[in-house]
């Protein structure tokens, strides 16, 4: 299914160290590295704090790196900077959880999702209003709505809005961090069905972060599981719930299918909370949680290893696929 294609987006071995008060050094993301291909989405799931929005603002360039690398189109883009950073955020755009975080409150709506087009030069006033009008047709919201300011709209509309301001720029990947998480259900729903369809129509690409494995699953094709800042299992979203091998992503499966596969709980009942990442424990990471531990889990840390096609897992139980664990 991949391996003929190249992918759009490649993260190779990236850290992310923070340096603390005190000359403490708190590794949020650690040797990180993924593929996203064309058209496809790739699910980032975790518990809070395991860096999955730190790994999304490096991979959109809102933070730097302390190793490792990001190639887009096969091209090393982890230090761009001046003309060459301006041009690629116009390919990788970004929406978060909170759009209103990245709208000016003092701002109306047209002018909100126009602004990148007139930043850019693409066009003149009139055309860009022209291409708003259609840009929010295209994410369902009405034109009357340019003349609201954010605070006048709900947050479902709000989303949609930073969904077409992210659009306006014609971008090829679209990383979305938590993007639906404060939405009730039904509209969450909207807005996850509304970004399918765009995929399917624009032939984007994702990278869907959130904690919601039910709802990541669904809409993603591959899905990424991370723990303490390293990546512990990637597979294929068909076969999460019937494939999966290392014991963490088990764990979130356990706590968010019902034994018929079908639930949409986030995750929260796994016993015990993860250790600090300023104490990550020697060996693998999972080990102060883990029930099937064995010596060899408390000494080395596992690589992350294809068990089988496309299916990698960094787990010293699970490197041959035939033991159940
Ligand atoms: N600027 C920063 N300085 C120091 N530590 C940071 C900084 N940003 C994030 N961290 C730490 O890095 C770790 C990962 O944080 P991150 O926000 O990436 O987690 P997350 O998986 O997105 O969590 P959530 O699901 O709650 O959004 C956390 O321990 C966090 O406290
Ligand atoms: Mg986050």
């Amino acid at each position: 299914m991949f391996e003929d294609k190249l992918p759009i987006l490649e993260i190779r071995n990236l850290t992310k160290q923070f340096a603390l008060e005190g000359g403490k050094q708190l590794t949020a993301v650690d040797n990180v590295s993924l593929e996203l291909y064309s058209g496809q989405s790739l699910g980032i799931v975790g518990e809070s704090g395991c860096g999955k929005s730190t790994l999304a603002k490096i991979v959109a360039h809102l933070d730097s790196v302390t190793s490792g690398n990001i190639r887009y189109m096969n091209r090393d883009i982890t230090h761009l900077q001046g003309e060459e950073l301006r041009q690629n955020r116009r390919k990788l755009q970004m929406i978060f959880q909170d759009p209103s975080a990245s709208f000016n409150p003092r701002m109306k709506i047209g002018n909100i999702v126009s602004e990148p087009l007139l930043n850019f030069k693409l066009m003149n006033k009139g055309e860009a209003r022209e291409e708003t009008k259609k840009l929010l047709a295209m994410v369902g919201l009405p034109e009357t709505i340019m003349s609201r300011y954010p605070h006048q709209l709900s947050g479902g509309q709000k989303q949609r809005a930073a969904i077409a301001r992210a659009l306006s720029l014609k971008p090829e990947i679209l990383v979305c961090d938590e993007a639906t998480s404060d939405l009730d259900v039904s509209i969450q729903a909207q807005v996850v069905q509304l970004l399918v369809d765009l995929q399917k129509e624009q032939g984007l690409s994702y990278i869907f972060i959130g904690h919601d494995l039910a709802l990541i699953r669904n809409i993603s094709h591959r899905i990424a599981v991370m723990y303490l800042g390293r990546i512990v299992e990637v597979i294929d979203s068909e076969v999460l719930t019937t494939e999966a091998v290392h014991p963490y992503t088990k764990a979130l499966l356990a706590s968010v299918f019902s034994v018929k596969g079908e639930s949409n709980s986030a995750i929260g009942v796994i016993e015990g909370d993860p250790p600090s990442p300023l104490e990550i424990p020697l060996g693998c990471s999972f080990n102060s949680r883990c029930t099937k531990c064995v010596g060899k889990c408390f000494g080395e840390k596992p690589e992350l290893k294809e068990v089988k096609t496309n299916h990698f897992t960094a787990c010293h139980l699970c490197s041959d696929l035939g033991e159940d664990v």
